[in-house]
């Protein structure tokens, strides 16, 4: 399931994190790349390990915290501490699966986490940059994303997929990826379909007996599918 989900961000923090970004020390966006996709990447990006990409990933974490369709969509067991990475003058990534699994060494030990799938937070405004598509190749077909600034795109992880190249203007994105309660894809897509349709019954029938019945089926679903 390939998901947009708009405002994750307000235009506020949009605003302190790319006055932030602007000042950040740089590195070679190759660090975080592995073997085969260290070829295919040309881009920038923020060391894992910088207190700008700290304190920034610190509120994409929060406002994560309180997004009910990113829940519902992603039922999270764990998020990776979100990275940032800037696109410009030519730069792209071409197409290359993310590695399985990411090593996360903000706590100071390395915990692994399964990358079941992979978000983009867009933090540049369609117009600053041509070029710059999110292209993301699954069962769903080719979709070619390039959302608001504020706006994030979910996507699974086992997804061939590339950044086309920035032909002017800079692209900033946050990016990261979780480890779902639920591992297989179709599997969340049930899920969220189902709780897409209780809440709108909720709103359309809020007595309707039946209400009770299907939150129950959602929650017994959840119980023998999630590795919580
Ligand atoms: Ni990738």
């Amino acid at each position: 399931m390939l998901l947009p989900i708009a405002n994750v961000l307000t235009a506020e923090q949009v605003a302190h994190c790319r006055a932030r970004l602007e000042s950040a020390d740089w590195a070679d966006g190759r660090i975080t790349a592995g073997h085969q996709s260290a070829k295919a990447k040309d881009n920038a990006q923020l060391p894992e390990d910088s207190d700008v990409a700290r304190e920034l990933g610190a509120i994409v974490l929060e406002a994560l915290s309180r997004n009910s369709t990113f829940f519902s969509a992603a039922l999270p067991k764990r998020v990776f501490p979100p990275l940032f990475n800037r696109y410009a003058g030519g730069q792209s990534f071409d197409y290359h699966v993310d590695n399985a699994i990411r090593y996360d060494r903000s706590g100071g030990r390395a915990e692994a986490l399964r990358t079941d799938l992979s978000a983009t937070l867009f933090l540049s405004a369609p117009e600053e940059y041509d070029g710059g598509e999110l292209v993301i190749e699954d069962t769903f077909g080719t979709q070619s994303i390039k959302l608001a600034a504020g706006d994030l795109v979910l996507y699974p992880g086992t997804s061939l997929h590339k950044v086309l190249p920035v032909t002017r203007g800079t692209r900033l994105a946050s990016f990261f990826w979780i480890q779902s309660m639920l591992r297989e894809d179709a599997q969340r897509r049930l899920m969220f379909e189902l709780d897409v349709s209780i809440r709108r019954l909720t709103q359309s029938v809020p007595e309707h007996p039946a209400l009770v019945q299907l939150t129950g089926v959602y929650h017994n679903l959840l119980r023998r599918w999630a590795e919580p």
